[in-house]
């Protein structure tokens, strides 16, 4: 059985329909690229995976979990627990500093949060920022505060909507390595959607969303 199965997802926005029949089936482990033109809907469909978008028609199931079936209380539990999200426009907390944005997941899941945000600091060789603000970040500084936030629960899925986009060959070589890093050291399953063709070769599995429909490479 598929970690992640996508059964037959439909997204409309009015009489827009963006996604029209979407299946996929991912094994853990997997790291799926989704690749597309701008406003095809990699956004809409990260989203609906993770459980933060609802959709028209169709399922989301995670392991044994049909993740809409569930309350929005218990779905958003479930993220929180299970999935880690990178977002693209980066939504780190402009008030809270690096330690605090990192720590914030941990807090909201009731955990010990101390230990575990320096260990991310550190996988991340971001500790020297520990208690910069946001603002004071370069792109790259920035997107490992968020890949570690986006780790602070031991995420089983990771999904990062457009990574490397912003970052020079240097910072996407290191985002890229860390990816692998994270998917070979903490077996983490891995969405990515991108048309940064820099790291399309990170993909085991590699999908194009065109016309509403997603094709396998
Ligand atoms: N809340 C919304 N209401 C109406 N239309 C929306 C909404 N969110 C997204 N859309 C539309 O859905 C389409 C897909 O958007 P989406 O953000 O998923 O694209 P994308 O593939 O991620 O694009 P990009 O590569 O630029 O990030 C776009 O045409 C967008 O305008
Ligand atoms: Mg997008």
């Amino acid at each position: 059985m598929p970690f992640i199965e996508v059964v037959d997802l439909a997204k409309e926005y009015g009489i827009k329909k963006i996604l029209d029949g979407v299946r996929m089936s991912l094994e853990k482990g997997d790291i799926s690229i989704i690749e597309g033109p701008s406003g095809i809907g990699k956004t809409t469909l990260l989203n609906i995976i993770a459980g933060i978008d609802t959709p028209t028609n169709g399922e989301v199931i995670i392991g044994h979990t049909k993740i809409f079936d569930l309350s929005e209380d218990k779905r958003a539990r479930f993220r929180l627990e299970k999935i880690g999200i990178i977002f693209q426009q980066m939504n780190l907390i402009d008030d809270l500093n690096v330690m605090e944005n990192i720590a914030l997941p941990l807090k909201l899941a009731g955990k010990k949060w101390k230990k575990r945000v320096d260990k991310l600091l550190k996988y991340m060789k971001i500790e020297g920022l520990k208690y910069e603000m946001p603002h004071t970040l370069s792109g790259g500084e920035m997107q490992r505060c968020a890949i570690a936030r986006a780790l602070a629960n031991e995420p089983e899925i990771l999904i990062a909507d457009e990574p490397t986009s912003n970052l020079d060959d240097d910072n996407t070589r290191n985002i890229a390595d860390l990816i692998l890093k994270i998917n070979k050291e903490l077996g983490t399953t891995i969405v990515i959607a991108t048309h940064d063709p820099r790291i399309h070769y990170l993909g085991n599995r590699r999908f194009v969303l065109e016309g509403g429909k997603i094709y396998e490479r």
